[in-house]
């Protein structure tokens, strides 16, 4: 298959060599959080790394589900609920292999996206439709990374890859998601330029 495997993950986690890795929840996620955008609901989040945002839905009352495919990031995110106390449900699955016994309310997609191969993007977004119940939002941060070679050369580099917001917008097109006007947030990163923070609603 196409692009980094969960070997690759493991071994970026295994050498501490984590650059996405905020060392607390986004300050986006704060923001939906602390405006009341975001409630307390049911809610999935895909590629949960270290498990920040895991921790902090859990903190503040939501049903959670963490998942993640490499068993580094798992162990940290089931180690950061227990050292908290904190209740939640971490899985090790592929999100594209993965199949949700019901609906989600909401998922808060950070950063997993541009971490697979553009290949599987479609089938993935295909999913996130899926693990939605309709009318409910999915909360994307897409991270905003063009690089010379891709842009001058064509060529495909990362992760992370560049989630461009004309691709974002093909992959979850307007038939089968609302999407708020822009201009987007824009959330800047230490390490990974910075996200475009997009709420979209699934039809
Ligand atoms: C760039 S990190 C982001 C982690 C976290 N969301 C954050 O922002 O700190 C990408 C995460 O997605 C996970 N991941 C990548 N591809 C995946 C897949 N196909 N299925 C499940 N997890 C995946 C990796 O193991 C890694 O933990």
């Amino acid at each position: 298959m196409t692009g980094p495997t969960p070997a690759f993950w493991q071994q970026r986690f295994d050498q501490r060599q984590t650059p996405w890795d905020r060392g607390g929840p986004s300050p986006q996620l704060l923001s939906w959080l602390d405006s009341g955008a975001l409630a307390p609901c049911r809610i999935l989040v895909p590629g949960c790394g270290s498990g920040w945002e895991v921790a902090e839905l859990a903190r503040r009352g939501f049903d959670v589900t963490g998942l993640d495919y490499a068993p580094a990031a798992v162990q940290r995110t089931r180690e950061l609920l227990q050292s908290r106390q904190l209740a939640g449900e971490v899985l090790q699955a592929d999100v594209l292999h993965f199949e949700p016994q019901r609906p989600f309310d909401a998922i808060y997609e950070q950063t997993c996206l541009c971490a697979i191969h553009p290949d599987h993007w479609i089938a993935y977004a295909q999913r996130l439709h899926q693990w939605l119940v309709p009318g409910a939002t999915l909360w994307g941060l897409f991270v905003q990374m063009p690089r010379p070679a891709a842009v001058q050369e064509g060529r495909i580099e990362g992760p992370p890859y560049h989630c461009d917001i004309n691709a974002v917008r093909a992959l979850f097109a307007g038939s089968h998601w609302h999407w708020p006007k822009p201009p987007y947030d824009r959330v800047p990163h230490p390490s990974l330029s910075h996200e475009l923070a997009v709420p979209l609603t699934r039809r």
